[in-house]
């Protein structure tokens, strides 16, 4: 199974086992990663799942969707070039050993 990896708001970094074909919101919240709220369970409308995800994989990813976009211009935490919605990030085998940090705060 891939191996994801994240960053925590310490610094410290938990990397969990994920499931081909769930979200990496999903395997964040199934692990208890602090800092992850995905309020909405992952219905694309609560940007509480916000991550940054690593430079070395952020072109492996499918671009977001105009709704995932306007989203990502209202997180709590500053929105980057690396920043994504986590529940709309399926894994796939290739992004096995995805690193994704979790920001300061989702609301
Ligand atoms: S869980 Fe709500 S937008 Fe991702």
């Amino acid at each position: 199974m891939p191996m994801i990896h994240y960053i925590l708001k310490d610094g410290s970094i938990r990397s969990v086992e994920a499931k081909i074909g769930s979200s990496v919101m999903e395997n964040a919240v199934r692990s208890n990663i602090r800092g992850i709220d995905a309020e909405c369970g992952g219905s694309c409308s609560c940007a509480t799942c916000h991550i940054y995800v690593d430079d070395a994989f952020i072109n492996r990813l499918q671009p977001p969707d105009d709704m995932e976009n306007e989203l990502l211009d209202g997180v709590a935490s500053a929105r980057l070039t690396s920043s994504r919605l986590s529940c709309q990030i399926t894994v796939t085998a290739d992004l096995d050993g995805l690193t994704v940090r979790v920001p300061e705060a989702q609301s």
